[in-house]
């Protein structure tokens, strides 16, 4: 009998970011966030697990080239130890139902992980929020613990604050919570994957030869030291909650964009205001702001917005949109920030887009009323990737035959030496 699992996680972008934590070894937020799930087509986490009694330490590898030390790792042993404890909960309750000998104790086996992420992780994509989702999930499966993914969600969060709302599908509000002991802060589905089927997202990869401070030491030097960040959290994001909750559910894209642009730049205005200051965007992020400004003022109309940017500790954009808008973004994205002749994996139109046109993808004329002189080209391959995708749904198990990442022996199948 081969007591294994595999599953995978999609990647969350937060439109009320997370920002600062008032307990970091249980990782309890400062604020409450809302995110959006987006689709597993473009980018995921997968991880198979499996446990035996013949394996003789538990082993993590990532990515098919890392074995990771657990012993340093206290946010993966935090996960790990308390999906354990609630599965010998589990095997107490069974045996008390129907025999010991008749439960296996999955609580006593060491475990073989391999985890992977189906986008590059030097693309600067947030990478922990899938991958902490994921490892949680599929450690659900295997114990087949029997509780809500609410209650998975505290877990996860043990992991990475925001992988709490990667578990699941859709639009997610992660509640801070008010207790000590972390058992109120969860996450919460505001609505599921196919609530606003127009509302898509582009992701542009921006260049970033520098690597940036973490969230997990960013965050915390922001508490210690800005006065603006304590504004936030008392004064500004208890009413966004409730806005943007209401905008997701009334589906009021103005309103949507409106919280989602004002709070990516409350977030970079407290990393500006931590001292010393953190720096995520750069000036391709600067610029991309400038042309979805630009766009949005292209209706005429102030409050009507076309597309909203948002960006979290990094210089790439994720840009919301409804459906019909997209091209011209698109359009305007690579007319100012243009690939390379060699750059193949600039933009691939998963969804069909530009059918037999992708050529024109950056000459097509611009949307009427647009300034096209207020910013100049930037140099090729600024931008370096354009990724499309929807809202997505939560993690998924997979039963192939071929699904698994272990070979019969429980070692990665495609370790790179
Ligand atoms: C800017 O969840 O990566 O993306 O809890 O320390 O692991 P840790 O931080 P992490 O922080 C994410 C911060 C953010 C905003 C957000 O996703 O809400």
């Amino acid at each position: 009998m081969l007591y294994e699992k595999t599953s995978t996680s999609p990647v969350n972008i937060a439109v009320i970011k997370y920002w600062g934590k008032r307990d970091t070894e249980l990782i309890l937020p400062t604020n409450s966030s809302i995110s959006v799930t987006l689709s597993q087509d473009q980018l995921q986490s997968k991880t198979t697990i499996r446990a035996s009694p013949k394996f003789t330490k538990t082993r993590l590898w990532l990515n098919n080239v890392e074995e990771l030390n657990l012993s340093n790792n206290a946010r993966l042993q935090n996960c790990l130890r308390a999906t354990k404890k609630l599965r010998k909960e589990y095997e107490d309750q069974l045996s008390d139902e129907i025999g010991r000998d008749n439960v296996i104790p999955l609580s006593t086996y060491n475990l073989h992980i391999c985890s992977e992420n189906n986008f590059p992780t030097a693309a600067g994509l947030a990478s922990s929020a899938s991958g902490f989702a994921c490892l949680v999930y599929t450690l659900s499966q295997l114990y087949e613990l029997p509780i809500s993914t609410t209650e998975l969600s505290k877990i996860a969060r043990q992991g990475s604050g925001s992988a709490c709302r990667s578990l699941f599908g859709g639009f997610v509000n992660w509640q801070m919570g008010t207790k000590q002991d972390g058992s109120d802060s969860q996450a919460l589905q505001i609505a599921s994957s196919d609530h606003w089927p127009e509302l898509e997202a582009l992701i542009c990869v921006v260049s970033d030869a520098k690597k940036s401070t973490s969230s997990t030491e960013g965050m915390q030097n922001t508490v210690k030291t800005s006065p603006l960040l304590q504004y936030r959290i008392n004064n500004v994001v208890p009413e966004r909650m409730k806005f943007m909750t209401d905008a997701i559910l009334r589906k009021d894209f103005n309103k949507f964009a409106e919280l989602t642009m004002k709070d990516s730049n409350q977030f970079h205005a407290c990393c500006l205001d931590t001292f010393p200051p953190i720096f995520y965007l750069n000036d391709i992020s600067r610029a991309i702001i400038r042309v979805i400004t630009e766009y949005n003022n292209s209706t005429g109309k102030p409050g009507e917005y076309k597309a909203a940017y948002t960006f979290d500790a990094g210089p790439n954009a994720v840009i919301y949109a409804l459906k019909q808008n997209i091209p011209d973004i698109i359009n305007l994205i690579s007319k100012y920030f243009p690939p390379s002749q060699n750059n193949l994996n600039y933009f691939s139109d998963p969804y069909n887009l530009f059918s037999n046109e992708s050529e024109k993808i950056g000459k097509l004329p611009l949307p009427n009323n647009f300034n096209e002189d207020f910013i100049h080209i930037f140099p090729n391959d600024s931008i370096k990737q354009i990724l499309h995708t929807r809202v997505g749904k939560g993690p998924r198990l997979k039963s192939g035959s071929n699904d698994s990442l272990l070979n019969s022996d429980g070692f990665p199948k495609n370790l790179k030496s």
